[in-house]
């Protein structure tokens, strides 16, 4: 038997359906919201995510997937969605085109973490990206929409995470004040911090090392040090938070592990998830157009995980997949009927399945129960000579005979048909 490589899953049709519905309530929202998707590649040359997400990061540097072509050229499956979408946007020029832009994607991602629960090395995420505005209306209708799939899809417990990490004119007197800070800790510090502390100094304030964590609680906090363009944008995203009634809790040191950062971020966040807590975060990210070479194009976006949400809905009741009909013959020339009826009531939309081996009539009625089948649709030699069809409600046990003379699907349809619309 040959397995799969760690941290990564397989999904079988039973939470097949939950994944539909987590995928499903997204685009409903986002659709909602007049986001349209984007599909991007799977893999891009590694500069895309060196320079989009940055080379001090974890991602970045301990967490990629990366590999030569037969070319020599160094490509690398992709760690998270933005910057592929960015170099996309850049590439084809839609900055020049459109003002503004709303786009959402879906797709597997790619981390060398180490596994453990809800931590894989290929994970599903959902994201949106808002290119065009700097408008805080936007970073506010991507927490609103998480939010309301969150909420759709009964998240049983979760809180949202906020902050604001400044912009180019307040953040380097901020990063100085944490130099200050940390350098009198020098000694405590883990080694990636200690030379993180000269190239990247926000990115100890994320350090999972429980040394650096621990000093993280007195380190001096950003939102005392934003400039006034920063608080005023942070003050009104609060603003139509609190107008939506949207609950969050202020989080001075959520930077969030991604270098592309500007003034907000956001994460959602799940006690029941032990370790890994997010299942979503995102934030605004106003200089990364200009970084792949378009012109100055404000930016915020965000990305949930799907199997963490998975997890959250594990203990919820998961409906399962289901048909409209099964259908079940005894005969050759019963078999022959089955095949047509199956054919055109798939071609009407009806869900519906037979068995084309010949089985007997018990095994028939176990595989319909089993795939979920609301009715039976059974010919037997009485039927057939009647030129008629039993139909029988899997769920109620009722059944009656339908006359097979206006068509199978006329005939058919007032007893599937309003199941069908319930
Ligand atoms: P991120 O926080 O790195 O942000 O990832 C977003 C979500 O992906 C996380 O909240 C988590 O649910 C899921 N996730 C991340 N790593 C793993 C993993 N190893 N296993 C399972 N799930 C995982 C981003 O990726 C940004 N691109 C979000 C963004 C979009 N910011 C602006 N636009």
């Amino acid at each position: 038997m040959i397995s799969k490589p760690p941290g990564i899953e397989d999904i079988f049709p039973d939470r097949g359906v939950l994944w539909d519905n987590i995928l499903g309530r997204f685009r409903l929202v986002l659709n909602g919201a007049n986001y349209r998707e984007i599909i991007v590649p799977v893999m891009e040359f590694t500069e895309v995510f060196s320079r989009g997400i940055g080379d001090d990061t974890d991602i970045v540097s301990k967490e990629m997937f990366t590999f030569e072509d037969r070319g020599g050229r160094s490509l690398t499956l992709r760690p998270e969605g933005t910057a592929g979408v960015v170099r996309a946007f850049v590439e084809n020029g839609d900055y020049n085109r459109l003002a503004l832009s709303k786009f959402f994607y879906s797709g597997a991602m790619f981390r060398a973490e180490k596994p453990q629960k809800g931590r894989l090395r290929q994970f599903n995420q959902f994201g949106a990206e808002v290119f065009g505005s700097s408008n805080p209306f936007h970073d506010f209708e991507l927490i609103w929409i998480i939010n309301e799939v969150s909420r759709g899809l009964g998240i049983p417990r979760y809180e949202i995470l906020l902050n604001s990490i400044g912009c180019r004119k307040c953040r380097p007197d901020y990063t100085g004040k944490l130099k200050e800070y940390y350098s009198q800790h020098i000694d405590s510090l883990c080694k990636d911090c200690s030379r993180r502390l000269e190239t990247n100094p926000l990115r100890l304030l994320d350090c999972k090392e429980k040394g650096c964590r621990e000093l993280r609680s007195n380190a001096p906090e950003i939102t005392t040090h934003l400039c006034g363009e920063c608080e005023e944008h942070f003050k009104e995203v609060r603003g139509y938070l609190d107008g939506a009634g949207i609950d969050y809790v202020l989080d001075p040191f959520l930077v969030r592990g991604l270098d592309y950062y500007t003034k907000t971020t956001f994460e959602f966040s799940s006690d029941l998830l032990g370790s890994q807590s997010a299942f979503a975060g995102g934030g605004r990210y106003d200089h990364l157009v200009e970084k792949f070479g378009g012109k100055p194009t404000p930016a915020v976006g965000f990305a949930a995980g799907i199997e963490r949400i998975m997890l959250l809905l594990e203990n919820e009741e998961i409906p399962k997949p289901g048909l409209d009909a099964f259908v079940v013959y005894s005969g050759e020339e019963a078999r022959a009927l089955a095949v047509k009826m199956v054919n055109e009531l798939r071609a009407k939309g009806f869900s519906i399945d037979f068995e084309p081996d010949p089985k007997g009539f018990k095994a028939q009625m176990k595989k319909a129960n089993r795939d979920g089948a609301e009715v039976a649709l059974i010919m037997g030699e009485d039927e057939l000579a009647q030129g008629t069809v039993t139909v029988k409600n899997l769920k109620t046990g009722e059944q009656g005979m339908v006359s097979l003379d206006k068509g199978i699907y006329e005939s058919l349809w007032s007893h599937i048909g309003p199941l069908k619309n319930e």
